[in-house]
């Protein structure tokens, strides 16, 4: 259909990595950075119309527009498969088609799942090696009749015989992320940026995995997995579901600021779990790499993420310097005095747009970072304790709170908010809903997946489950200054969430979930005076007040497939608060 010039077979070797690499040097879509400061890394500058995922050229076709839910653009499956395969007829035209066996999960483990990507894009090839496990092995796994998902990419720039190639074709109007739901397809169309293209990410390990995950009894969640080792060397693993820009990459890599507590990496942004045979909820991340935001990465808000990325990486719209090492907006207090920016152009501090792209990228790999756990990799995954909900909010969500069972977990997670950042197009500082942070990644109806998290908190056991707390860095006094210092500090409250799985700590009861008190959090230790203590914690009542209004509202969209638990959480928390 697609019409390739050539098709190649990704065996996933180191060879095949430098061949690949080789040849985009060769036709410019990939500059090598200097061999001392930055080895075996490449710096590639993307089209400025293809930059981030398009949410509005993303679509969940259902056979049933009910199964999309009112969350996500639907279309009819056979007008969708029409139109695409219209476009993909001769999209590859001129190029070579490469065939990328990929497993999301550590190779043969029961939690994880495999796909094969057929894309026009080497750059995508390259990436697929270092975001998975990519290559000969999983075809051996496969053998003639193993189960994958098949995900077809094309950039949508045919080559015709006099054309000459850009160094980063894509098609920079026309644009389809697709799911079928139902045959677990994806077909990507026009782009070569990121989850648009790297389709083991967001495509499958979000949108089509919820989806099997809902029909197999699991979870595909957009969540970072972290270790915590206690002074004592007990260790509990942790998840957390944050939406993107809310530092859950940071969170997962952090220094802990108490002493003799210790932070590892599991995972940074997705995390299946699955039921083990004893009734507790194992984890897994599906990715072998992080393809994570450059911006705002520096020594002070993730030295681990830097120290990972020494070498093997590939950055895409950063800023290049003149040592040809690179460059983004917060790496440094004070910019090179050139770079060439993400357009490739010259640029200097005078320059009114910055160097990097606000959403420039590192592709790196997950066994660089040195706090990774040991356990990473292990099939079987890792037992979860707790699982954390956050988002960016300036008002009326305290610093951490405990939710009161699993079902009030599940209320939390489908009422989380988040305002908008820079780093996302629209206005900043616009409250937006996002449950569970999957608003832009779930396969499916939103309040099917509400039902599916009650029915997971049902077929487990109370003292087995996961304990669910809601966290927000973000809270500001009166005159609009954070109250909580954040990154490493963040320790403090990883602690208490560990001490209330081992019932070792205290709780006050508030009409929302149960709340440390700040000696337990150690919060006189850092220096936060009394006041702000108490604003950090706070519960009020009025802000309260207007949360639910916005609560019921957002709970509209939802109809009658609204589970009614959570219509009924949503009621007790009302007679909550207006009984203070
Ligand atoms: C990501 C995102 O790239 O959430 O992880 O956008
Ligand atoms: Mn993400």
């Amino acid at each position: 259909m697609t019409t390739p010039k050539n098709i190649y077979w990704c065996d996933g070797s180191d060879k095949e990595y430098d061949q690949l690499t080789q040849q985009m040097v060769k036709s410019g879509m990939l500059v090598p950075l200097s061999s001392q400061l930055r080895p075996n890394s490449y710096w590639a500058h993307s089209d400025p119309q293809d930059v981030a995922r398009v949410e509005e050229r993303t679509f969940i076709c259902s056979i049933e527009q009910r199964d999309a839910g009112p969350t996500n653009n639907w279309c009819d499956p056979g007008e969708m498969r029409n139109e695409l395969t219209g476009l993909f007829n001769g999209s590859m035209k001129g190029r070579t088609m490469y065939v990328v066996p990929f497993s999301m999960g550590p190779l043969g483990s029961p939690i994880a799942h495999i796909g094969v990507q057929l894309t026009d894009s080497p750059y995508v090839a390259a990436n697929m090696k270092i975001m998975t496990r990519m290559g000969q092995p999983v075809l051996d796994i496969l053998g003639q009749s193993g189960y994958f998902v098949p995900c077809l990419h094309s950039v949508g720039a045919p080559l015709d015989d006099a054309l000459e190639d850009t160094s980063w074709p894509c098609n920079p109007t026309n644009k389809y992320i697709v799911h079928f739901p139902e045959t677990r397809e994806i077909w990507s169309y026009g782009s070569g940026y990121g989850g648009n293209a790297l389709l083991g990410k967001k495509c499958f390990a979000l949108r089509i995995a919820s989806v099997m995950a809902h029909d197999d009894g699991w979870l595909a969640e957009h969540m970072l997995i972290l270790k915590l080792t206690s002074p004592q060397g007990s260790v509990r693993y942790i998840t957390g579901a944050f939406p993107s820009a809310c530092g859950k990459t940071n969170l997962s890599m952090l220094t802990p600021t108490i002493k003799g507590w210790k932070i590892e990496t599991v995972g940074e942004d997705i995390c299946w779990m699955k039921f083990d045979n004893e009734g507790y909820l194992r984890a897994i991340n599906p990715e072998a790499g992080y393809f994570g935001v450059a911006p705002g990465t520096n020594g002070k808000t993730n030295l681990n993420a830097m120290r990972t990325l020494w070498g093997n990486c590939i950055f895409t719209n950063t800023a290049l310097t003149d040592e040809r090492d690179v460059w983004w907006e917060g790496m440094s207090d004070d910019p090179p005095s050139h770079l060439i920016d993400w357009k490739n152009n010259d640029w200097t501090p005078a320059a009114s747009t910055p160097a990097a792209h606000p959403n420039a990228r590192f592709t790196a790999p997950a066994c660089q970072n040195p706090v990774i756990a040991p356990e990473w990799e292990d099939p079987k995954g890792v037992p979860i304790s707790a699982i954390l909900f956050g988002g960016r909010r300036s008002t009326t969500v305290p610093l951490v709170y405990q939710a009161f069972n699993w079902t009030h977990g599940v209320f939390l997670g489908s009422t989380m908010g988040s305002e908008t950042t820079a780093a996302a197009a629209g206005q900043v500082g616009q409250l937006r809903r996002d449950p569970f942070a999957m608003l832009p990644f779930c396969g499916y109806n939103m309040a099917d997946y509400f039902n599916h998290w009650l029915s997971i908190g049902e077929r487990g056991h109370a003292e087995k489950l996961p304990k669910i707390f809601s966290v927000n860095w973000f809270r500001k006094n009166q005159e609009g200054k954070w109250l909580w210092p954040g990154y490493g500090e963040n320790s403090r409250v990883l602690k208490w969430v560990f001490e209330r799985c081992d019932n070792t700590a205290e709780a006050v009861e508030t009409p929302i979930g149960l709340i440390p008190n700040a000696q337990s959090l150690g919060i006189s230790e850092i220096g936060i005076q009394e006041e702000d203590a108490k604003e950090l914690l706070k519960v009020d009542a009025k802000e309260w007040d207007t949360e639910i209004e916005l609560i019921s509202r957002h709970y509209e969209r939802f109809g009658d497939l609204l589970p009614y638990q959570l219509d009924n959480e949503l009621a007790e928390l009302k007679k909550r608060i207006d009984s203070i």
